[in-house]
């Protein structure tokens, strides 16, 4: 069975993780994965987790098997950081929320219940988008196609193709927005912009699917959330897919969820016995340690106040490395306006660095880019950014 089997493809972002753990150089950066670093380039672990973990080991009393959805504490915390705490699709049963593994095990749940329960839907997708997205419904059996997003000659968003794109596709299909920080190019929607998306998606019965990986890590948890509330404000039915894994940095313990919102609390509940059997025949319920702490943080005021301001710090830090990334690159020579950095949100940088330099980088100077030239602002460091920018001079 397994004697003519070729390699697969390594996947764009975890294969250059496995590459960069097998690379000797003593000097080398990791620029791929969008996990956050700290100032010594080490993935912390929250120290408001780390307080909830001992109280979790203290206080827990069983192992037994989670509830297919999870924890109702959990699903309720998520609904409440998305749509804001006593949010009338809250308070009216509108919403219904899955404990999932991670965003990505969200993503894939949606992609299984579109599958079942709306095969004819068209799943479209942001140009560029997430390197998994496509392969997460595809495996899903669902279709995709591209809207036009980004425009590589401005390094902003592509506003006039973007609307014309969206008001071509036909109703009944979906459409994958990021709530904040896009992924990978760094580059969201104004407040206004997404009050003409959510218009567009209303009058053309389109379905918004919003992935909600990075909440907190633009400008704050409420600012964040502007672009999936005006949408929620405009639209009876949605999908929202979340991760925990940046914004608590819980990304191994595998926590994030999927929300459906509907028209009313009956047709919510249906969606989500539907989703529930999606989840059963996949990995039949989630595992409980991720949810549980942020389930414990939430339920705490000071652990809150503690997790608000891990967080701020995280955002702090990769802002201050965009603004000393652009001025070290003019430092070591690189001619050219890169201000355009310091206006994209979130972890990422969408850097305009070709596939053949991104090649060259990891080549001679150990240095792991995304190839579509992506790059883990939040990876840089005091430390690397000297050596770092003088080799991205060197391949300019
Ligand atoms: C990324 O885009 O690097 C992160 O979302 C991690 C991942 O799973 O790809």
């Amino acid at each position: 069975m397994f004697e003519t089997v070729e390699m697969a493809l390594p996947d764009p972002i975890l294969g250059l993780t496995e590459a960069f753990n097998a690379d000797t150089n003593p000097g080398k950066v990791n620029l791929g994965v969008g996990v956050y670093k700290d100032a010594n380039g080490k993935t912390p672990v929250l120290d408001c987790v780390k307080e909830a973990e001992r109280r979790l080991i203290d206080s827990e009393q069983t192992k037994g098997y989670m509830p297919i959805t999870g924890s109702p504490a959990f699903a309720n915390d998520v609904q409440s950081m998305m749509f804001g705490v006593g949010h009338a699709a809250i308070e009216s049963g509108r919403a219904a929320t899955a404990h999932t593994p991670g965003g990505t095990g969200a993503l894939r749940v949606v992609g299984d219940y579109l599958s079942r329960m709306c095969p004819d839907a068209t799943l479209w997708m942001s140009n560029p988008t997430w390197a998994n997205h496509g392969g997460i419904f595809q495996s899903a059996g669902v279709p995709t196609k591209p809207y036009s997003y980004f425009d590589v000659a401005t390094n902003a968003l592509d506003w006039d193709a973007l609307r014309a794109d969206l008001n071509k596709i036909p109703a009944g299909d979906v459409v994958l927005l990021h709530g904040c920080c896009h992924n990978p190019t760094g580059m969201d929607p104004t407040a206004q912009q997404w009050g003409t998306i959510a218009d567009i998606l209303a009058k053309r019965g389109l379905i918004p699917l919003l992935d909600f990986a990075y909440q907190g890590f633009a400008e704050g948890l409420e600012q964040d959330a502007t672009g999936l509330r005006t949408v929620l404000g405009k639209v009876d039915e949605m999908f929202v897919c979340s991760s925990f894994s940046k914004n608590f940095g819980l990304y191994r313990e595998r926590t994030g969820a999927a929300t459906i919102v509907a028209k009313s609390a009956d047709a919510a509940k249906a969606a989500m016995s539907h989703m529930k059997s999606c989840i059963r025949t996949n990995y039949s319920n989630p595992p409980a340690h991720g949810g549980e702490i942020v389930a414990t943080i939430l339920a705490d005021d000071a652990l809150t106040r503690q997790w608000h301001g891990e967080l701020a710090s995280m955002r702090d830090r990769i802002n201050g490395m965009r603004q000393l990334f652009v001025d070290t690159l003019k430092a070591k020579g690189v001619s050219g306006d890169y201000s355009f950095i310091t206006r994209q949100n979130g972890m990422f940088s969408f850097s305009g660095l070709t596939p053949e330099q991104v090649d060259t980088l990891r080549e001679r100077h150990s240095i792991y880019i995304v190839r579509s030239g992506r790059i883990n602002v939040a990876g840089m460091t005091e430390g690397n950014m000297d050596a770092l920018c003088e080799a991205i001079a060197g391949v300019l």
